[in-house]
Order: C-alpha cells, then structure tokens, then sequence
C-alpha cells in the first residue's frame, strides 16, 4: 500500500494558525467549563498529530518555553519545511517527526512521552477508519490522567446537503489524470455543469450554489485536502465522543468561547430543549441539529475532575486580556466567531475599550475586583469572549514573559515574508498565542527589528522594493491593483498603519 494511504500527499496544506490550539485557549476553555485545567507555569509536554507546515506549533512553542512540543505528520515536505523554520528560530523545546501514525502505534517510530495536551485540527474526518483507531490507541497510550484533547472535524448534520455533490467531485478527480491540483481543477470545471443556472438542476439549495461557487474561487491546496482524500467523511459528534470514550475522554465544551453564551445563537425554546438532554453526546448532537452546524472544535479531557464555582473564580481572576489589533481598528459589528456574527453594543463597550488600549490588564482591572467571583459573570466578559473569539483580544494566564524564542522566530517569519505569503501570524511572548499579520506588516517588522528608530519614509519604501521584486500585486476592496502606482499608493497606506498604529501594540505584546 502507498504511504499516504488515500490521502492527498502531492500539494503542501496551506500553512495556518489555530489559536484554539493553545495551552492557555484550551485551559480556559476548561475553566469555563468548570473543569480542572492543566498546570502550564511548570514543564508540560504537547503533541500534535498531522500538524502540516508545522505552522501552529512554532508559534505556541515560541510563545510558551515552559512547554515541550512535539509534532507528528507523514508528509516529508511538511516535516521539511516545519523543521526548516524551526531550525533556524533555534527552538530548542520543538521537536517534529515524519511518521505516520500507524508507525508510531506499531512501535516503528521514537517513542514519545506522556502528554498534557494532545491536539488534532482537521485531520479526523479526513482520514480512512483504520487511522481513526490509530489516533483513539494515541490518546490512549500517551495523553496523561487530567490531560486536555483538542479535536476539529467536519461535523454532521451540516454537510448532508453536499455530501452527494462531494461524493460526485471525488469521484471525478479520481478518475482523472496528474497531480491533484490538476485533478482538482478538471473535477470543479466538471461540476460546474451542475450549477443550477447551467441546466444542472440538482437542487435548489443556496448551500449548494456556495458549494459550487467555492470550487471555482477557492485555494486548490485547501480545497484538494478538504475533498480529495479517498475517506473523507463528516461526522456526528456523538461517534467522535463515542470514538474517544475508548481513550478514557470525557467531553467538556468547544474551545469556541462563545459557545459559553448561548442566548447568542439559540433562543430560549431551543435553549430549553437541549437543558433536558442529560446526555452530552446527545445534547451536543441535538445542537448541531439546531445549528445545522458544519465544523466543530471540541475539547476532551481524560479524567475531567469538576471544580467548584469558588475555584473557577479563583481561576478566572487570575486571566489577563491584551488588545491584538489597534483600539480604532477593532471591529464590533458582524464579528464573525465560532457559529455565528456577533455585533457588540458600542456605547456599552466603550470604557472598557478605553482601559484596553492602555495596554494588557488582567481582568480584575478591566472588570473590577470582585468581577468574576461568581456567576453570572459581567456582561462585559461576554463581550471579552466575542472579542477573543474572533481574534482581536488574547485571554491568557499569568506567565514568566522570556521574549527570546519569539523574537527569533518573528525574525525568521519576517524575512519569509521578502519570499513568499505563506506565514501570516507572528509570537506573542506575552499571551503565548499569534498574532494575525498582513504581508506588509511582515516586511516593516523585519525593518523594525533590525532598526527600530529607522524613519517611516525608509520603512515604506523599502516595503515598497521588496513586494516589487517579487512582483506581488495587492488587493484593494477584494480586487487586484495591476499598476505600479496603485501598489505603490497601497503598500505606503499600510507600511504607515502598521508603524504608526500597529507597532505600538506589536511592542506592547512583546513581538518585537
Ligand atoms: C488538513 S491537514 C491539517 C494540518 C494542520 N493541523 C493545520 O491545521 O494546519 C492534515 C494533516 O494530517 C496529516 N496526516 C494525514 N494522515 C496522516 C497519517 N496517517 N499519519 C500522519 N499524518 C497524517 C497530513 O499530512 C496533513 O498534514
């Protein structure tokens, strides 16, 4: 049998950043749902199966030197590039192995230790179920007792109207010749023709059209990955629970925050219903009914021991909150978050942005003392959660801040940036997560950190010489700029944002 065993082996999965993915994301995840968290102010060890590019293991191993990491995936040019980048950073505590993970079952690979967080993001609804089991006997062998699972997946009922059409695309491209980007492009110019507009009649579902429409527009690297493999398929999410019961794993909420407020995208009467379902594998299930819901991010744990409300006081008292973007650029309204868009009431908001833009506080400050003491919590922690969920502040938990991995692997990211547009996200020494970055933000931060007094003027032009040599076009408003002037115009817009009001929280977040 070939080594990638049906899965699309010959195109490099886009490189990306998962925040959910982190220590403390997931630790906090774990306190709101009353639930023991996993000590990370000592060593601990992390392990990520398919980890791809490697991309979100840098970053969090950069950002937390408390940690061990270790990153497993089959695909040599993902192991070769993720260990490109994280050689040249020096990370010292990140280790990547290039081996399945039937070879790691089967003995045929380093033995690896006993972990506190195992994570897994878009990998378990792609693979055949033989791999499946491999993963369940991974977490089986080698998670810790009161160590937390992360677990994204393609979830059902929220892909039952396009299975039908997956099914059709797949089994195009399979019959097709080349390389997958190739049979990618043939299979979508395929199923074109069964765009309604073009006779196809197969359905009227928007979904559907949407489906179609983003085969045609898509990246192919992560269109191939999301369709091509030979057993792709979603999931209930009450066999994925099922699935890791074997492994001793209780299910104890999403690591999308805002799944802790629930007026926010279910009315009362559905409220209702799910707060008679005993049964969380059935209530969870239920939800996704309700939400007709296409992705999920779960968290596990084994062994999940209960905390009192006292306790998760405690805890909560003990998160900081930091602005990731300037205040005036943060957005309110159709904040997209986990299941849905959210708009936060301005007026109500403000103060607290005020206090925010001073720079990171913890949330006693923002909150006042006695805040999160006990349920209910502020409205305004809410509004933290909307905030953090959708990537524009960072909740973390109180740390000794060493800043030297960070900046070492910053510098690294920002000289890619003179190459290429893979790496979008930079360490944050102070929050141990990302921070999500644009091209030009990457080129002005390589100048900043060689020269931080150098003048804007400089900074821009030399942003302006680099994405010229590469003769990279930006896009203004969704379309691309094809002169010379109107990139020229654009990247000096953006070179001067990033230096005027983007550097100051960079700074204050410890990226630089
Ligand atoms: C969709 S990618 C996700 C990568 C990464 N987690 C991310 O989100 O950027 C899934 C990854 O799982 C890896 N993978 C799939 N089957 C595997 C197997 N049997 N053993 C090891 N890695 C595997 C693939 O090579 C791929 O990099």
């Amino acid at each position: 049998m070939q080594w990638s065993q049906g899965y699309v082996a010959d195109l490099d999965y886009p490189v990306g950043f998962y925040q959910e993915q982190g220590p403390d994301y997931l630790n906090i995840a774990c306190v709101l749902n009353e639930v023991e968290p996993v000590r990370t102010d000592r060593p601990y060890t992390y392990l990520e199966l398919g980890c791809g590019m490697g991309n979100t293991l840098a970053i969090l191993a950069a950002g937390n030197p408390m940690g061990t990491f270790y990153g497993i995936d089959f695909m040599p040019s993902h192991i070769g590039t993720a260990r490109r980048i994280a050689g040249a950073a020096h990370l010292d505590n990140l280790h990547y192995l290039e081996h399945s993970f039937g070879d790691l079952v089967d003995g045929r690979a380093p033995v690896l230790p006993q972990c506190d967080f195992i994570t897994l993001h878009g990998v378990y609804t792609w693979i055949s179920r033989e791999n499946q089991q491999h993963i369940i006997t991974l977490l089986k062998r080698h998670l810790k007792p009161g160590g937390i699972v992360y677990i994204s997946y393609n979830a059902l009922p929220g892909w039952n109207a396009e299975k039908p059409l997956m099914r059709l695309l797949r089994e195009y491209a399979d019959g097709e010749r080349g390389d997958s980007a190739s049979r990618l492009r043939s299979a979508s110019r395929f199923m074109k023709q069964f765009d309604l507009e073009n006779g196809g009649g197969f359905s009227e579902t928007p979904t559907l059209k949407k489906f179609l429409g983003a085969l045609n527009e898509g990246n192919a690297a992560y269109l191939a990955h999301e369709y091509l493999h030979q057993y792709s398929e979603p999931l209930y999410h009450i066999d994925v629970a099922r699935d890791l019961a074997a492994a001793k794993l209780d299910f104890i909420g999403s690591s999308d925050l805002c799944e802790m407020l629930p007026g926010l995208y279910l009315n009362d009467e559905k409220q209702g219903v799910l707060g008679k379902i005993a049964d969380s594998g059935l209530r969870e299930t239920a939800k996704d009914f309700f939400l007709n819901r296409k992705f999920r991010r779960d968290v596990f744990v084994r062994g999940a021991r209960k905390m009192s409300p006292i306790r998760q006081g405690e805890w909560l008292q003990t998160l900081s909150v930091a602005l990731l973007k300037p205040h005036q650029h943060v957005k309110l309204s159709q904040l997209p978050v986990g299941l849905m868009e959210v708009c936060i009431d301005e007026a109500g908001f403000g103060p607290i942005m005020e206090k925010l833009a001073g720079g990171p506080c913890t949330l006693t400050h923002l909150l006042g003392p006695d805040a999160m003491k006990n349920q209910p919590f502020p409205a305004a922690f809410g509004v933290i959660l909307m905030l953090t969920g959708s990537s524009q502040t960072s909740l973390y938990l109180p740390r000794t801040v060493n800043p030297d991995a960070a900046h070492r692997l910053n510098a690294v990211l920002a000289e890619e940036g003179h190459h290429n547009d893979h790496y979008r996200t930079l360490a944050s020494p102070l929050t141990g997560s990302g921070v999500v970055v644009n091209p030009v933000d990457l080129l002005v931060v390589d100048v900043v950190r060689q020269r931080p007094e150098e003048l804007v003027s400089t900074v821009i032009a030399q942003a302006q010489a680099s994405l010229a040599r590469r003769g990279r076009r930006l896009r203004k408003d969704g379309v691309i700029l094809e002169s010379d002037e109107e990139n020229q115009h654009e990247i000096a817009l953006h070179a001067r944002t990033a230096m005027e009001d983007k550097l100051p929280v960079w700074r204050q977040l410890g990226m630089l």
